[in-house]
């Protein structure tokens, strides 16, 4: 998609489309004003608030199940709802607790890579950066491991609906009732939970704030899925599109794994060049100009994180790995009020995995040439990466 962000960024860097209803929707590829965006208050996410208040009660009582639960997460919600339910988790997801998660990654990462030591071929996507962050988040959740094909589909369907403007009534069918199955799984958790608290972030999650605040049921089963989709979703496509980058490129390979105190610039020169998320979306409250665009009330502004990402006004040589970049701000969690709570474990994640992964295998090569990727507007991995181990 490379090529036509760079056009866009060039020649229609503000660019508008109106819809047959007369909506509107902004797509903005420059570095200055993706981050503008992020960071400015006047662009939010409950667009229903911009309504009429009879067409919003309407549209709320239309709802179907899936878009009720999204709803609920704090990604799609404003201050103060938003400030209040991010607050309540942040206090569970603190960098100590991160750290602390490090040996249990590297347990994780080892066990995954074993059984690929034995074979002649191996899928990377679904036998190594998948099974590490679901068993990670499913470990923090407190959930069982044994549950994570599950998660895998629940997750798949979540992402889809993440990704669709316009859903067919089958797939709000199917999206409902997985929206069902989820809130019923994490409701029985928590019923566990109650009765014996353990030191995971469900227990956490439970704990009032210091004053007295905490989340209702449904918020924390809302959270809960949020974060077990959020947790893996991304991160799967992090490892899978660094191992991919580091297969492509053999002097960058030899280079990280010769010094590996950049490892942690590494992952993030990762993130900037192959963005997990290439996209997200806010709704303008206010009218407002930016530049030569005039921004009205309502209008959708979709923020390419991608195009962002690999624009020169910000990034010099943006389409090279350079695995010291520094700084490096790139917006692949994004920046403002929504800026990813996730980031740390993710970072930590990808650096143990891909660590292990080069040190235990080391004559690897991509079966294919071509590499197919994920049919995605928002997720940005490979659906596959079929390797093979050189004897
Ligand atoms: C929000 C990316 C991993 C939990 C976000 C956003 C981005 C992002 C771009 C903001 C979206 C927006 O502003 O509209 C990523 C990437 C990851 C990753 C690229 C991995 C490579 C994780 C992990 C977790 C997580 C591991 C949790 C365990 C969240 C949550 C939010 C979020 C809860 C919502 C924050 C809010 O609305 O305030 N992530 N994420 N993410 N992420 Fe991540």
């Amino acid at each position: 998609p490379y090529g036509t962000l760079e056009e866009m960024r060039l020649h229609r860097p503000r660019y508008l489309q109106t819809h047959e209803n007369g909506a509107r929707s902004w797509f903005f590829t420059t570095y200055e004003d993706v981050s503008f965006v992020l960071k400015d208050a006047r662009f939010i996410k409950e667009w229903r608030t911009l309504l009429p208040e009879d067409e919003r009660l309407a549209n709320e009582q239309r709802e179907p199940a899936i878009f009720q639960l999204f709803q609920k997460w704090m990604l799609f919600r404003d201050p103060p709802a938003h400030t209040r339910l991010r607050g309540l988790v942040n206090k569970a997801f603190t960098p100590r607790m991160i750290e602390s998660l490090r040996p249990r990654i590297e347990a994780i990462a080892q066990s995954a890579v074993a059984p690929l030591r034995e074979k002649d071929r191996f899928d990377c996507v679904a036998e190594y950066a998948f099974p590490i962050p679901v068993a990670v988040i499913a470990e923090m959740l407190g959930v069982p491991t044994e549950d994570r094909e599950l998660f895998r589909e629940w997750s798949k369907v979540l992402a889809l609906f993440i990704d669709l403007s316009d859903a067919s009534e089958e797939e709000l069918v199917r999206g409902g009732a997985v929206a069902h199955d989820m809130m019923n799984y994490f409701y029985d958790l928590l019923k566990t939970r109650r009765s014996v608290p353990r030191d995971d972030l469900m227990s956490a999650m439970l704990a009032a704030d210091e004053r007295g605040d905490r989340l209702s049921e449904a918020e924390l089963v809302a959270t809960c899925i949020l974060i077990l989709f959020a947790g893996h979703e991304t991160t799967v496509n992090l490892i899978s599109n660094a191992v991919y980058l580091l297969l492509k490129n053999p002097d960058v390979r030899q280079d990280l794994l010769q010094n590996k105190m950049i490892f942690p610039t590494a992952v993030d020169e990762f993130l900037r060049v192959e963005s997990p998320v290439q996209l997200t979306s806010r709704f303008a409250a206010k009218e407002l100009w930016i530049k030569d665009a005039q921004i009205l009330r309502g209008d959708e502004v979709n923020v390419s994180l991608a195009a962002a990402n690999r624009d020169p006004a910000q990034f010099d040589n943006p389409d090279a790995i350079d695995l010291r970049r520094s700084p490096n701000r790139h917006l692949a969690f994004a920046s403002g009020a929504h800026f990813c709570i996730g980031a740390p474990l993710a970072r930590a994640e990808a650096e143990i995995a891909l660590r292990v992964f080069f040190e235990e295998l080391n004559e690897l090569e991509c079966v294919n040439k071509k590499i197919c990727w994920r049919d995605s507007a928002v997720f940005r991995g490979p659906r596959a990466l079929p390797l093979a181990i050189r004897r």
